[in-house]
């Protein structure tokens, strides 16, 4: 049987991130793929890597490369290129530049792999994979944006932290945009199948949701030189995992909604069921007023940002 094989456009700190882990479960080869500007260090991150393979123990292939012909048949693409937001930069100077590096992407990635399932995970997340959505024409099951298997899991970390359980323990639900948008749902998010709701003050789940939203910030201000990798390449390991081996996996994930939470032309943070269609189901759920209005909220700010995309 062919292996799989999947690519990874960036081999900056999220998509090497993402490699390391990815290898580590040995679920594919993987071609890593940068542009002719850092000629040699997508490469030597990938033997690196591959030189790791003997002391821990697994056996997939690695290539680095800053030509698109290695990526070509691809069942799973990763676009982790762009740029990250720095200070100064505005949110549209953002959306401006990143706008150009996913057209390119895109443009250079799809005549091989017409026929992957593609991540995206560079920001604006919600407005970059609706852009890759326009540019590729791919079918709406076969394009996603990883932000809530992330802020799920960060989402998780705190809850364990506050009520000194194991993270194993705890499980959280959370939609929406990426960041400041996202809107986590507590009576949903639980320990041990019990609801937070039940085992945390309002103002104790306040403040872990308040955390969550403002999670790749925090980190950022504590590294001040980039932002988050471990946990954001790991929350794409397991979706390209859950997709590769068809586990049918409910995660969140940023999707294209025709209609689904009331919600149309727009790439959204909801539960889907992840396999080797990639989004084959958008699980929808009744929300509380006041949820509803969060919802809106996080429609709104996506919708503003996106504004800023010339299409
Ligand atoms: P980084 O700067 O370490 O890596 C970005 C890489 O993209 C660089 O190696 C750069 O050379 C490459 N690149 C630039 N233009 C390219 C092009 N046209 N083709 C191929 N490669 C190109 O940045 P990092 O930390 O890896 O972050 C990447 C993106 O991911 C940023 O936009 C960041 O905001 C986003 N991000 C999103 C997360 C999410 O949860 N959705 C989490 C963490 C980061
Ligand atoms: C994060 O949440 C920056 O989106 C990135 O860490």
């Amino acid at each position: 049987m062919a292996r799989n094989k999947v690519t990874i456009v960036g081999a900056g700190n999220v998509g090497a991130t993402t490699a390391h882990w990815l290898i580590e479960r040995e679920v594919a080869d993987l071609v890593l793929v940068d542009i002719p500007q850092v000629e040699g260090m997508p490469q030597g991150k990938s033997l690196d890597m591959l030189q790791a393979g003997p002391v821990m123990g697994y056996d997939a292939q690695i290539t680095g490369t800053t030509s698109y012909e290695p990526t070509a048949n691809s069942d799973v693409v990763v676009i982790t290129a762009g740029l990250a937001r720095k200070p100064g930069m505005t949110r549209e100077d953002l959306v401006g530049r990143n706008q150009e590096i996913i057209t390119d992407v895109i443009q250079k990635v799809i005549p091989g792999s017409p026929n992957a399932i593609y991540i995206v995970v560079t920001n604006p997340l919600d407005t970059m994979t609706y852009l890759a959505y326009k540019v590729s024409g791919l079918p709406r099951e076969r394009i996603l944006g990883q932000a809530g298997v992330l802020d799920g899991a960060r989402f998780r970390t705190f809850i364990a932290q506050e009520l000194q359980v194991s993270v194993e323990n705890t499980h959280a639900f959370v939609l929406g945009g990426h960041g400041d948008e996202m809107v986590p749902l507590p009576r949903y998010s639980t320990v041990a199948g019990i609801p937070i709701t039940e085992l945390m003050t309002t103002e104790q789940i306040d403040r872990l949701v308040e955390r969550t939203r403002k999670g790749g910030a925090e980190i950022v201000s504590l590294l001040k030189t980039g932002s988050a990798y471990y946990a954001p390449g790991a929350s794409v390991a397991k979706m390209v995992e859950a997709i590769l081996k068809d586990r049918k996996l409910i995660v969140p994930c940023s999707v294209y909604l025709d209609g689904e939470y009331g919600i149309k032309d727009l790439f959204f943070g909801v539960p889907v069921k992840l396999g080797r269609k990639g989004v084959e189901q958008i699980v929808e759920i009744k929300l509380q007023p006041d949820e509803k209005i969060a919802l809106d909220k996080s429609v709104e700010l996506i919708r503003s940002t996106m504004s800023a995309l010339k299409l």
